[in-house]
């Protein structure tokens, strides 16, 4: 018997076959828009490098999840019931206790993200106090959830939160057990804003088909944080530094990529779908970056960013092919004191806001996701009773 043919390519199909959905609009959509070819991004009109200098990451939330700024009043209530909802269940904590602590932190946040929909079991998502208080709930609970892991796998308990500290100041509190440096809090939350939202990528496609069959909100985030975890997408800022490490030095850059570009590898932290240009993400923490560096100490794998930005761009560029906002994001972080493997669940921490307003946009108009495919198997096979069949290749 022959093996199993999934290369069979005879199609008598006339459908257009597009994988990954490249360039194929599935919804329509006022939260965010991208210049790719310009390298300009805004949420809801206002422009990503306007919103990272003047606003806050809440403010930020608000404004891509209700679609306006918010008033100083309807801000000061945010926050206040961000505060009030930051902190986490014993039984959550006591879950995440039994994670083993050598699990990745985005698996640990998937799992505790999903636990929320066991103990807020009400579903009404057409009520808006329902979808108020879910987003409180998800924009306050997430960051508690990844410092708290980060606490448990080092054997200690979980420490309380601040209330009288900032939300971004209070995850580095949660994280590190000491009251942030203001500047290193600032980055950080500035940081949030620049990764709250990105249209249509890969998690938030993922939170919108979730939120299409109308489950409840925190399905709809545990099934983006579980694709956001991915090395092609939020996982490559944790494999940036990794690669940047393994180069070393700057003068290795050059024949790194070489070496890399000869044996068709992907360099980390390059690439992505909707720029030719560099991710206008990319140049403002590459600036952010800069400013801790001058406040708190060079970090030396910075040279080297730079070394592999310089050598690649005569080498990719003519591709379209430059830095993301992964490329910068984990020298940030690791000037933060934050360890590598937390890097993408910071990411998730932000990307909160936007998967929310995406939930909430999918239900104002909502269709079940439920795109085609293209058959390529085997037609009107005859049965072959058990002892009469040979062995088959499994693939
Ligand atoms: N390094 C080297 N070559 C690359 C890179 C890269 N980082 N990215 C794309 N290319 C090349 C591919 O090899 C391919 O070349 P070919 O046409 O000669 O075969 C061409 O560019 C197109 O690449 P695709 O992977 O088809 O482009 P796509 O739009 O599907 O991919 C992606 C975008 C996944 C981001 C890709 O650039 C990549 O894998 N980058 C590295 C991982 C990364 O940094 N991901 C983070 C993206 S940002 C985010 O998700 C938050």
């Amino acid at each position: 018997m022959e093996g199993l043919d999934i290369e069979n390519k005879q199609q008598p199909n006339s459908l257009n076959l597009r994988p990954g959905l490249e360039g194929v609009p599935v919804a329509q959509s006022s939260i965010c828009d991208i210049d790719g070819e310009k390298g300009d991004l805004k949420y809801r009109g206002y422009s990503i490098s306007e919103l990272a200098e003047k606003s806050s990451f809440l403010e930020t939330t608000f404004l891509l999840i209700w679609g306006e700024l918010p008033t100083s009043k309807q801000l000061k209530e945010f926050e206040s019931q961000i505060q009030m909802h930051r902190r986490l269940s014993f039984r959550v904590r006591d879950m995440m206790k039994c994670f083993p602590e050598s699990g990745h932190p985005m698996d640990a946040l998937q799992s505790s993200a999903a636990s929320l929909g066991l103990f807020y079991s009400r579903r009404a998502i057409d009520d808006p106090k329902y979808i108020y208080d879910a987003v409180v709930r998800l924009i306050a609970k997430i960051p508690t959830m990844v410092a708290a892991f980060q606490l448990i796998r080092k054997g200690q308990d979980p420490i309380q939160p601040r209330d009288d500290l900032p939300y971004s100041a209070n995850f580095l509190y949660m994280l590190t057990e000491k009251e942030p440096d203001p500047i290193a809090a600032r980055v950080l939350d500035r940081c949030l804003i620049l990764h709250a939202e990105h249209s249509l990528n890969a998690s938030t496609f993922s939170a919108r088909v979730t939120a299409s069959t109308l489950t409840d909100p925190y399905a709809v985030i545990a099934s983006a944080v579980g694709t956001l975890a991915g090395p092609l997408h939020g996982g490559a800022n944790e494999d940036v530094i990794k690669m940047l490490e393994k180069i070393k030095s700057p003068d290795r850059a050059s024949s790194f990529l070489d070496q890399a570009i000869k044996n068709k590898e992907k360099i980390m932290g390059f690439g992505h779908r909707e720029y030719k240009v560099k991710d206008p993400r990319a140049n403002l923490l590459q600036s952010f970056a800069e400013e801790l560096f001058a406040r708190f100490g060079k970090d030396e794998m910075y040279d080297v960013a730079q070394a592999v930005e310089q050598a690649a761009t005569p080498k990719l560029g003519p591709k379209g092919i430059y830095p993301n906002v992964d490329f910068y994001s984990g020298l940030v972080y690791r000037k933060l004191g934050i360890p590598k493997d937390l890097f993408t669940p910071i990411f998730a921490i932000s990307r909160v806001s936007g998967w929310l307003a995406h939930w909430r946009e999918q239900l104002s108009a909502n269709r079940i996701y439920r795109p085609t495919q293209i058959y390529t198997g085997k037609h009107n096979r005859t049965w072959e009773p058990l002892e009469e069949r040979s062995s088959i290749t499994k693939n």
